[in-house]
């Protein structure tokens, strides 16, 4: 396995088998066609950091979101989820918030963030905001107090124990940043655990008073015109409040020198579910979406955080398709069934900002362009919501630092030379081929990547055969044609080892998707007749791949769309 997910892996690894729970189709205010608007709509995540610099000051900010939505809205986008925009001492850049109802100054103002709703709004784009709700920064004003004194009205806001004796921790759990997750406090004599870095203090979500405070953040930004939140680090809300030590789940050490452990005290608490449960009932009242990012075993898994009835996240991203990592037709069919199975609407997500970029997970190195294409036609055209990634749309590649110096990504830092962080996925938008990618005048906070020079948004505008005027017309696809946008997804061709093909069939309209895995042409027989069809018509295809009766040919990582006929 390439190295995709890094530390993240180790946290699926150690998953706990759940029940599934089995769920009707999740409601939401419908569309015309009667899906809830978050159904059809095409999400993208934006790395505020690192996508457009209004200010030069070599990071990006709201006013530089602003000033491209219409590039957004060209490509496709219908919803924009920001990864953490508050106020924050930046230590896990924005994921340790020190105040949740404000911008934080490097990004601009609460008017800046106005300005972006109400132009977003305009071009009809929805804006989700990142809601960190496992911890907030050790420089959040609850934290400051709750740390102050025992007796501070806050200090059951947070989790605080005694060690087992000097110099011991509470328990033996792990930071998934590295080292003890509990850290000495002198001021009061007591530890505080984080799952993630120290300056991340994990929330007491076992007190009613946190509850309603988090709640009410997430009222304030409806009533500010966000569309929902996409909730960080749901799976470690809760802790045995026996705090068990884990069990080691294998021997060795990881990257940061610690034993591995199964999160079975520390993750996936059952009450997790009561919380997801109160904040989509507040969301329901906004027509809001929640999407979660949950790291999640198998499908049975995924389906805990549906809920019943569909009555928690309407979108909690599937990993494991992210996890399938090589281009391998059985393995992708595995995956899509099991999730096209699942208890509520697919999430569809192939790059995030904490995870190697698709375009060098998949690439051979030859014909990575036309992989990302292949790519873009399969998590585009399935049954589901696609989140796509800032920078994905023009084939960019992950760069991570080669010396430990230029480092940022904090993990990096430490893990440094086996783990290098995620700058690598992190850098700038490239815009054109001007100096710093036309991201900054000033001096970007990562390094730009080489590849802007051939892979970025202006000259790829110009060439019909870019990875972004694919990424537009499967888009456009997407959001005209009826199979697609409501049809059912039906695999063909199971036993084809190279070649991915199935249907969206939506009353008697269908749509036929072929991909051609292998770096040699392919041809198929697309065996229509026992779905009800002849022959296919081409809709969307790369290269010279065409369709010929019931026939396909196509070339190497070849891509054909077509419109099927009686
Ligand atoms: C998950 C976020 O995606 C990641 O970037 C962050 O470091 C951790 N949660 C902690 O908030």
């Amino acid at each position: 396995m390439k190295k995709t997910l890094r530390w993240v892996a180790l946290w699926v690894l150690s998953c706990l088998p759940w029940l599934p729970a089995y769920a009707q189709m999740s409601s939401g205010a419908p569309d015309g066609g009667g899906h809830p608007w978050w159904q059809h709509a095409v999400f993208y995540e934006i790395y505020p950091r690192s996508f457009a610099d209004s200010n030069n000051d070599g990071v990006g900010d709201l006013r530089g979101i602003a000033a491209k939505l219409d590039y957004l809205k060209d490509l496709g986008v219908d919803a924009i989820w920001i990864s953490p925009c508050f106020p924050s001492p930046q230590v896990d850049f924005g994921y340790d918030v020190s105040d949740y109802e404000n911008i934080d100054p490097m990004y601009g103002t609460l008017a800046d963030f106005d300005f972006l709703a109400s132009e977003a709004k305009k071009r009809d784009i929805h804006i989700i905001l990142d809601f960190v709700v496992n911890h907030t920064s050790d420089q959040h004003k609850w934290f400051l107090d709750s740390k102050s004194s025992r007796t501070s009205p806050y200090r059951d806001w947070y989790i605080w124990r005694d060690g087992k004796g000097p110099g011991q921790p509470p328990n033996n759990w792990v930071s998934t940043f590295g080292g003890s997750a509990w850290k000495f406090d002198p001021t009061t004599d007591q530890y505080y655990y984080h799952f993630f870095y120290p300056e991340q203090p994990d929330l007491n979500w076992r007190n009613p008073a946190v509850k309603d405070a988090m709640f009410d953040v997430t009222r304030w930004w409806y009533k500010r015109g966000v569309s929902g939140f996409r909730l960080d680090a749901v799976d470690t809300l809760f802790e045995d409040p026996n705090l068990k030590d884990n069990p080691i789940r294998k021997p060795g050490k990881n990257a940061f020198g610690d034993p591995f452990e199964e999160n079975k005290y520390n993750g996936k608490l059952p009450e997790v579910h009561d919380v997801l449960r109160g904040l989509r009932q507040v969301a329901n009242e906004y027509d809001a979406v929640l999407i979660g990012e949950t790291w999640t075993a198998d499908v049975a898994e995924l389906n805990q955080y549906y809920g019943k009835g569909n009555n928690e996240l309407q979108l909690p991203m599937d990993f494991l398709f992210t996890m399938v990592n090589k281009l391998s037709p059985a393995e992708f069919r595995k995956q899509i069934a099991a999730v096209d199975a699942a208890s509520g609407w697919p999430t569809f997500v192939i790059s995030n900002h904490d995870i190697v970029r698709s375009y060098d997970r998949y690439g051979d190195g030859k014909h990575n362009d036309q992989i990302a294409k292949l790519m873009a036609a399969l998590y585009l055209t399935l049954r589901g919501t696609p989140i796509m990634y800032y920078g994905e749309e023009i084939g960019m590649k992950t760069t991570p630092p080669t010396r430990q110096e230029d480092v940022k990504d904090p993990i990096g830092r430490k893990g440094w030379p086996k783990e290098k962080g995620r700058d690598g996925e992190r850098t700038p938008m490239q815009w054109d081929d001007s100096e710093n990618a036309g991201f900054t005048k000033g001096t970007p906070w990562l390094p730009v990547p080489p590849t802007y020079k051939t892979h970025n948004v202006a000259d790829e505008s110009k060439e019909p055969d870019s990875i972004l005027e694919f990424y537009k017309s499967v888009l456009k696809l997407r959001h005209t044609n009826s199979a697609l946008l409501n049809g059912d997804y039906k695999a063909i061709n199971e036993s084809n080892t190279n070649v991915l093909s199935y249907l969206r069939v939506y009353q008697d309209q269908a749509v036929v998707v072929s991909l051609n895995m292998t770096d040699t042409p392919q041809n198929i027989d697309l065996e229509l007749k026992p779905n009800g069809f002849t022959s296919a018509s081409g809709l969307l295809a790369t290269g010279k791949s065409a369709a010929k009766g019931d026939q396909v040919s196509l070339e190497p990582y070849g891509v054909f769309i077509g419109e099927l006929h009686k």
